[in-house]
């Protein structure tokens, strides 16, 4: 969270920064402000809310604008401090001629603050970031050289940062320095870049270097130099990045993220590319580096995700436990890395994350890399933090998703995890399932085109959303293989329209939620023809005669049954196995269209982001 962006060279620095923010608005969005440097005058501007406040500023300043060529620029996603003007980056000392951005989080900001603040600092706003940026200037004050304050100040910093830095005296230099926190540095002619992302700088330039943690870079117009740890100059490679640049539009679509729902089923296609060529092929998943003999050993699969993701991984439990006969937890990347958790190099362990960038689950996959397990990175960014730890990368190739509430990144997981699961017990020479599997193949193979069913008629689902706009609380159930897919449905409602909606496992209404059922909750209930049917509209009963506004999702439901529910959405058929790659996308749009009915920021909502790189 939060971007990062700097240039130095010819071009007019403001464009390139505020373009450069364009691009990240995806990681934070509820300020932003840049500084431009000429010479040792430099002009600091910020606004508080969307970039387009801060274009607007600086609209009457194109003097300096036009003459700058130096310069830093942040879009900040607040963690200290509420979204003013005041917090909003860069930040500066005393006086003034110390000017930091900053993405992370400073752990031990209290403590510096306090030394600081006996040293004479003042403070003007509730930002960890300002807190750096007085210990960088304060040892400044001691080496008179911007590089060695910043090797100075890191050593004494706890906390994740990427860092950029420029100081009045040294006009011809940003300082970088990272520790888990993503920073990369385009490398231009007769010019460079600095970003938290590469989307941010790939108009430009398409090479670059990553920091390692732990690195300080000078970045000059004509050289970048890199420094470890122990403040030896060090050589990173200069990589080419895999991007193009591409023109990021919603191709005629209202918001991106009712595009990206639409894409889903081009999203499909592209997983399969490659891996399911017929329903009687074994899955090909060169990606997946274990050997037949280890696959046979693993004892344990281990999931680890945040949010949406951690919704597909549980899905993946279901797979991996039905035909690969693998035990398999999923926990939430923030609960795992604060226990003793059990994994050694017999335990396989799934890291889910459509950015690759989550602070947490960075962190889960760097605890259990130092045990020896086999990582697998299931990502939508091939050239993210956690695409650089994994043993076996699975790539899954949705495309840019702009819209901070995901859905093609949910929908390409989900398919990665059907293959996955297919290929562990194909490894693994399980029979016991070769029927169900050639018919799930083939399947799966037929997908993409019920999804485009399903999408082309979704009148059902906008007469439904505005009918159920005004409720204030959701409840979603399901069972079986789809209580995630209650979980994601009721995740997606709350992000985007802010209604109060909870997930819950069908059986468990009866255990609590029920106390909470009356005209005024809805409840969606998903069915598919499958072991837990019967068990489902049962629950539907219960909530029914507890005078909830019953919604069905279902492929089927007999028409002695059709009665119970208020509303029912009826989806192409698919396998109860494969059902929540379908279920999804009913409430993926039913979600969008009562965030669009309210009139809903929906691309962008409060308080989220994109790419989570705070614990
Ligand atoms: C943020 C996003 C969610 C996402 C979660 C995990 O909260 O807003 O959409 O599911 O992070 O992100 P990851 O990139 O690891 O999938």
């Amino acid at each position: 969270m939060c971007g990062i962006i700097g240039y130095i060279g010819d071009r007019k620095a403001s464009e390139v920064l505020i373009s450069g923010l364009s691009h990240l608005e995806y990681r934070g969005y509820d300020s932003s402000g840049i500084a431009l440097m000429r010479g040792s005058d430099v002009q600091i501007f910020k606004a508080q809310g969307k970039l387009k406040n801060l274009i607007e500023i600086l609209k009457d300043k194109e003097d300096v604008c036009s003459s700058a060529h130096i310069g830093i620029g942040h879009i900040r996603w607040a963690t200290h401090g509420l979204p003013t003007t005041i917090n909003a980056h860069p930040h500066t000392c005393d006086c003034k001629s110390l000017i930091l951005v900053h993405n992370g989080i400073i752990e031990n900001y209290q403590e510096l603050k306090e030394e600081l603040t006996a040293l004479g600092c003042h403070f003007v706003s509730q930002t960890d970031t300002e807190v750096a940026a007085h210990l960088i200037a304060h040892e400044y004050g001691k080496t008179k050289n911007l590089l060695k304050a910043m090797q100075q100040a890191v050593k004494k910093i706890k906390g994740a940062f990427a860092f950029c830095a420029i100081h009045k005296n040294e006009p011809d230099r940003i300082v970088v320095a990272k520790r888990n926190a993503p920073l990369v540095i385009g490398v231009g002619q007769d010019e460079n870049f600095i970003a938290s992302d590469i989307p941010a700088i790939i108009e430009y330039t398409k090479k670059a270097i990553y920091l390692s943690d732990g690195q300080v870079g000078v970045v000059k117009k004509n050289s970048i130099e890199i420094y470890d740890e122990n403040d030896l100059i060090t050589q990173n490679k200069i990589e080419n990045l895999p991007f193009e640049a591409i023109a990021i539009s919603k191709m005629g679509y209202k918001h991106f993220m009712l595009k990206e729902i639409h894409e889903q089923s081009d999203v499909v296609r592209n997983v399969l590319s490659g891996k399911l060529i017929s329903h009687d092929d074994k899955i090909k998943l060169e990606e997946f580096k274990l050997t037949p003999e280890k696959i046979k050993k693993i004892q344990r699969v281990q999931i680890v995700a945040c949010g949406t993701s951690l919704h597909a991984g549980m899905v993946g439990k279901y797979i991996i436990e039905r035909y690969a006969g693998i035990p398999t937890d999923v926990e939430p990347s923030s609960e795992y890395i604060y226990r003793e958790t059990i994994a050694d190099e017999n335990t396989l362990v799934i890291g889910i994350s459509q950015s690759g960038e989550t602070a947490d689950t960075i962190t889960a996959i760097k605890q259990v890399k130092e045990k020896n397990s086999h990582i697998i990175i299931i990502t939508n960014r091939a050239d993210s933090t956690m695409a650089r730890l994994a043993d076996s990368l699975l790539p899954v190739s949705a495309g840019i998703e702009v819209s901070v509430a995901a859905t093609k990144s949910y929908m390409a997981q989900l398919i990665s995890l059907y293959m996955l699961a297919i290929y562990l017990m194909e490894q693994k020479g399980i029979e016991k399932y070769h029927d169900e599997i050639v018919n799930l193949k083939q399947e799966l193979i037929e997908l993409p085109n019920k999804i485009e069913a399903l999408l082309e008629n979704t009148n059902d689902i906008k007469l439904l959303a505005k009918k159920y706009s005004s409720y204030k609380d959701f409840i979603f159930i399901a069972r079986g293989i789809n209580f995630p897919s209650a979980l994601e449905g009721a995740l997606k409602l709350k992000e985007i329209s802010y209604i109060n909606a909870t997930g819950y496992g069908a059986g468990e209404l009866k255990h609590g939620p029920i106390a909470m059922l009356d005209e005024n909750m809805p409840v969606l209930a998903i069915l598919n023809q499958g072991v837990v049917y019967d068990k489902v509209l049962s629950n539907c009963e219960e909530a029914r005669a507890r005078q909830a506004k019953l919604i069905g999702v279902a492929d089927y439901v007999a028409p002695k049954d059709k009665d119970l529910f208020d509303d029912l959405i009826l989806i192409p058929h698919v396998s109860d196995i494969l059902s929540p790659a379908l279920n999804i996308i009913v409430l993926q749009l039913l979600a969008y269209y009562i965030a669009e009915y309210l009139g809903k920021d929906v691309d962008q909502p409060r308080n989220l982001a994109k790419s989570v790189t705070v614990e």
